[in-house]
């Protein structure tokens, strides 16, 4: 559905990216894994559009992602990213779920949507009773989860996820598993992660970056049980002897 070849990205003079090729299915968790500064964020930026210097092609469904119709805002609509930071909007956490809907759809009743995004993002036992609040109070795990809830209140047909789970305690971060795993059914997901025991309970594929380029690509278990090159095996031994 998504595919991605030759990708290359330059950020003040620097390359950040090198020749970034793979493909996400139609459906499907892909875990994206590398150490820190490997370009991991720079590259959902890229398929986010919010890079736009970079050469080589996107293309999802056979379309170039540079020629999307109706631009990038309806590119970001399609594909959602939850970003490494979360970006909370000063206004209050049922208000934040429906930021990004255009705004006829925010005057109708949104309490259902409301409410299933913040499932979905296992967040709604938290916030249920302080839903006008405002979105700042809330601690960095659930804002993390707040930003999961407004991206899939889009409705998008590509999730991207920047370590979506690194603030969160294990129930949540088991809740947000098995939401990706249901999500996954029908959309594929791009998931960054540092914590390689998720990635393997997340199952599917698996890309492995290194200093801006794609070294090694397959299915998560076999990458992770027999990886084929010497940058793999160097990554994943100091990842397990953390
Ligand atoms: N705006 C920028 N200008 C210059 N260099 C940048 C910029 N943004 C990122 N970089 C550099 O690009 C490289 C890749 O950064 P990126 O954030 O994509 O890494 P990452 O794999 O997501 O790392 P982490 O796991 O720590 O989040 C880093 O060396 C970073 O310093
Ligand atoms: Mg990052």
């Amino acid at each position: 559905m998504l595919r991605i070849e030759t990708l290359s990205l330059k950020l003040e003079g620097k390359q950040i990216l090198k020749e970034i090729s793979f493909s996400l299915p139609n459906t499907g968790i892909t875990t994206l894994i590398g150490s820190s500064g490997a370009g991991k964020s720079s590259l959902l930026r890229c398929i986010n559009m919010l890079y736009h210097d970079w050469s080589g092609t996107i293309h999802i469904d056979e379309k170039n992602i540079k020629q999307w119709q109706g631009g990038d805002d309806n590119l970001r609509r399609f594909i959602g990213l939850i970003a490494q930071k979360p970006a909370i909007f000063p206004v209050s956490i049922a208000e934040n779920v429906t930021f990004g809907l255009p705004r006829k759809q925010r005057k109708q009743d949104t309490s259902e949507l409301i409410h299933h995004c913040l499932n979905q993002a296992a967040l709604w036992n938290e916030v249920k009773d302080r839903l006008n609040q405002p979105a700042i109070t809330l601690s960095i795990g659930q804002q993390q989860r707040l930003c999961l809830a407004r991206a899939l209140a889009l409705k998008p047909s590509i999730l991207l996820l920047d370590e979506p789970t690194a603030s969160l305690d294990p129930r949540s971060k088991q809740l947000i598993e098995v939401s990706l795993h249901t999500l996954a059914n029908h959309m594929p997901i791009l998931c960054v992660t540092h914590d390689l025991e998720q990635a393997k309970r997340l199952q599917g594929q698996m890309v492995f970056m290194c200093h801006g380029q794609v070294i090694e690509t397959g299915a998560s278990q076999s990458l992770l049980q027999n990886p084929r090159k010497l940058e793999t095996r160097e990554f994943l031994h100091w990842e397990a002897s953390d």
